[in-house]
């Protein structure tokens, strides 16, 4: 019998310290000194064995009770000390269900900096009219400049809804009506935009408008269906070409530190007199020449110049402005947001932001 006392106590002292909760102490004080417990047993027992034997066994068994009660308050006072400690104001486990995207995460550095500038943000339709599209922004029906996007048209079967269904629009296509010639289309730029912000506001005006567009391309390295841009314009008193690119290259400086340059050429868009486009030294290959920069060491990042006079009239002569566009200049500019994001984080294929690839988006 006192090989079992000896057993028992072993196991008690082997298992109280594996217990992490009041349950598990309160089982263990069953199954130890409970009354079906082994030594409860043994002290039951004690009435019919030998004098001599009791006297052996008797102090050993009740030592040992003694010893199980201590050990059971000393480690309750360990549990509660542990539940004092406890900082409740702990945020619980957070569920790991994802993360943003990196184009969602650069998106919102390019909006911290226009919006420290002191520029609004507004959102527009992704499902736009031709005339938004593209005869407003100068660029008639059979102009050649339509090449520069090759568009998907909507085709409706019923006659197109007039507002509310455009995505994160808040702009709904109001001009759009069945006598108009115009038909419906993707967005192939943000530029529409600029027209629904200067129906609903009077110079002066920043703005900037994220989003998304769509062109049917042949896809590369470089180009996607599917990409963003962020357009952005200013309409004020004596808006200058030089205030545009002190604009672009103080955007540019802020994102990618003071040592980057950018490059300004003379480019061509109809809704813009003079027109740009800005290049950036391709960071991906540290301008030796890459697929992502076609071998050029620069990155064409962003088309933009001076709002075009002939897009502010052909607003106020169709009565979409109120103000005189005679008193008023204003810049334009399209930043390729897919294309910054990739020299801001090194990634050589625009393809892999759609793929879907987690590997790829789990490491942002
Ligand atoms: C435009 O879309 C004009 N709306 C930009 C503009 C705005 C000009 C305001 C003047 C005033 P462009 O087609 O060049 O321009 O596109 C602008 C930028 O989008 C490009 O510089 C490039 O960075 C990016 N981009 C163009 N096509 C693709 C494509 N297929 N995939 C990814 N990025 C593209």
């Amino acid at each position: 019998m006192l090989e079992k006392i000896n057993k028992i106590k072993e196991s008690a002292l082997r298992e109280i310290e594996t217990i992490k909760n009041a349950e598990s102490l309160k089982n263990f004080e069953i199954k130890y000194l409970g009354r079906k417990s082994e030594l409860n047993q043994i002290l039951r027992s004690l009435s019919e064995v030998s004098e001599e034997e009791k006297r052996l066994i008797g102090p050993q068994a009740n030592s040992l009770k003694k010893e199980l009660e201590e050990m059971i308050e000393a480690r309750k006072k360990v549990l509660l000390k542990k539940i004092d400690e406890f900082d409740y104001s702990l945020p619980g486990l957070i569920p790991k269900v994802g993360h943003m995207h990196p184009i969602s995460c650069f998106m919102e550095k390019v909006e911290d900096v226009f919006v420290s500038m002191g520029f609004e943000i507004v959102s527009g339709p992704e499902i736009e009219s031709e005339e938004y599209n593209f005869d407003l922004l100068n660029i008639p029906s059979e102009h050649p400049a339509r090449d520069m996007w090759d568009t998907y048209y909507v085709k409706f079967p019923i006659s197109p809804p007039t507002g509310g269904f455009a995505g994160r629009g808040q702009y709904p296509i109001k001009s759009y009506n069945s006598n108009h010639k115009s038909r419906i289309l993707l967005r192939t730029h943000t530029s529409p935009v600029q027209l629904r912000a200067m129906e609903t506001r009077k110079p002066p005006v920043r703005i900037i408008v994220p989003g998304r567009v769509f062109r049917h391309e042949a896809t590369d390295a470089g180009h996607e269906k599917n990409f963003y841009q962020c357009e952005g314009f200013v309409i004020d008193r004596n808006v200058s070409l030089a205030n545009l690119t002190s604009t672009l290259r103080i955007f540019v400086k802020r994102i990618f530190g003071e040592k980057i340059e950018i490059r300004v050429r003379p480019s061509y868009f109809p809704f813009v007199e003079p027109g740009i486009e800005v290049d950036m030294n391709c960071l991906i290959c540290g301008g030796k020449g890459c697929s992502a920069c076609k071998q050029s060491g620069w990155v064409e990042v962003l088309g933009a110049g001076m709002i075009h006079p002939k897009v502010l009239e052909d607003m106020s002569r169709l009565g979409k402005t109120k103000w005189n566009p005679k008193n008023y200049s204003g810049f334009a500019f399209g930043l390729g947001i897919d294309r910054f994001a990739m020299l801001y984080y090194g990634i050589n294929d625009i393809r892999l932001f759609y793929s879907g690839d987690l590997r790829f988006v789990r490491q942002f």
